[in-house]
C-alpha cells in the first residue's frame, strides 16, 4: 500500500531531489477531461534508480513529462531542490529541462542525419560554449556506453542497443542529475536490454544520477532501489529493494 499513510520512516533524511505534493494532472480532450494523475505524493533521492510500473494508460508517461518540466501539473507542487518548478516561467523551465534533465525514450529519437558522435555533440553543444570541451564531452561518454569504435556511424548503420547507448550518451552530455527513460528497453532483445540496465544500474549506483525507470515488464522490478506501482493514475505501492538485484541477473 501507499507509504505515504503508514508511519514507515523516509528513505533518507537529506533533503530529497525531487519531491511531488499533491500532484494531479487533468487532460481536457474534447467534451470529457482524462484524470491520468491524481493525490500523488512522492519524494525521490539522488542516486536512486527507481522503477516505475503500471498497466498502459496509468499514467507513467505524464509523471515522467511532470518531472522533466515538459509539462505542467494541474495542480500540486513538484519541488526541486526546493524550488517549485510547476511555477517556473516557461524560459526558466526549458533551462531547468536543459539543465537537470536526461531523456531516454523506448524508440531512440536520434537525429537520423547525424553520426552517432554528432548526435552528443549536438546535446554538448546546447550546455557548452568551446568546441575543445564538446568534442572532450562526446569522446568521454562515447566510451563510457562502449561506442567509440562506431562513433562515425549513423543511426541507421548501428543496431537498436547501440542506439540506445547512443540515445543514454546524448542524454548525459549535460551532465543531468535526473535521468528519466521511458521503456527504454522495450525495443531491444532481451540480452541487449539488459546490457542498457546494466548501464543505467551503475549510472545511480557509481555517478550519483537519479534515474527514473518506466517500464511495464515487472521482471525488471528487481535491478531498483526501489518499485513505485501506478494504476488509475495513483501512486498504488512505493516499495524500497534494499538489495537490488544486477541486471545481468534478470531475465525476461
Ligand atoms: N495529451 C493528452 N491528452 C489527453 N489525454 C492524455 C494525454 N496524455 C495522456 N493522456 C491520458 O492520460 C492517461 C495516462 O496516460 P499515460 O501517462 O500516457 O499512461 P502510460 O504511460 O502509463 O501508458 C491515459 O488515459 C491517456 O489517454
Ligand atoms: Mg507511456
Amino acid at each position: 500500500m501507499n507509504d505515504s499513510t503508514s508511519d514507515t520512516p523516509p528513505l533518507s533524511t537529506s533533503a530529497p531531489l525531487l519531491d511531488l505534493r499533491g500532484v494531479a494532472k487533468v487532460f481536457e480532450s474534447g467534451q470529457a477531461n482524462v484524470t491520468a494523475l491524481s493525490d500523488v505524493d512522492l519524494a525521490f533521492q539522488k542516486g536512486e534508480l527507481i522503477v516505475v510500473l503500471g498497466p498502459s494508460g496509468s499514467g507513467k508517461t505524464t509523471l515522467l513529462n511532470l518531472l522533466g518540466g515538459l509539462d505542467r501539473p494541474t495542480s500540486g507542487s513538484i519541488a526541486y531542490t526546493g524550488i517549485d518548478i510547476a511555477t517556473l516561467s516557461d524560459r526558466d523551465l526549458g533551462r531547468f529541462r536543459r539543465e537537470h534533465i536526461g531523456f531516454v525514450f523506448q524508440f531512440f529519437n536520434l537525429i537520423p542525419t547525424l553520426t552517432a558522435r554528432e548526435n552528443v555533440e549536438f546535446a554538448a553543444e546546447l550546455v557548452m560554449q568551446d568546441r575543445h570541451s564538446v568534442d572532450e564531452t562526446a569522446e568521454r561518454l562515447l566510451n563510457l556506453v562502449g561506442l567509440s569504435e562506431r562513433s562515425d556511424h549513423f543511426p541507421s548503420q548501428l543496431s537498436g542497443g547501440e542506439q540506445q547507448r547512443v540515445a543514454i550518451a546524448r542524454a548525459l552530455a549535460k551532465d543531468p542529475d535526473i535521468l528519466l527513460c521511458d521503456e527504454p528497453t522495450g525495443n531491444l532483445d532481451f540480452r541487449t536490454g539488459q546490457q542498457i540496465l546494466a548501464l543505467l544500474q551503475s549510472l545511480t549506483s557509481e555517478r550519483g544520477k537519479t534515474c527514473v525507470l518506466v517500464t511495464h515488464n515487472s521482471a525488471i522490478t528487481p535491478i531498483g532501489n526501489r518499485a513505485l506501482r501506478l494504476r488509475d493514475g495513483r501512486v498504488q505501492s512505493d516499495e524500497v529493494n534494499s538489495e537490488p538485484v544486477a541486471a545481468a541477473d534478470v531475465e525476461w
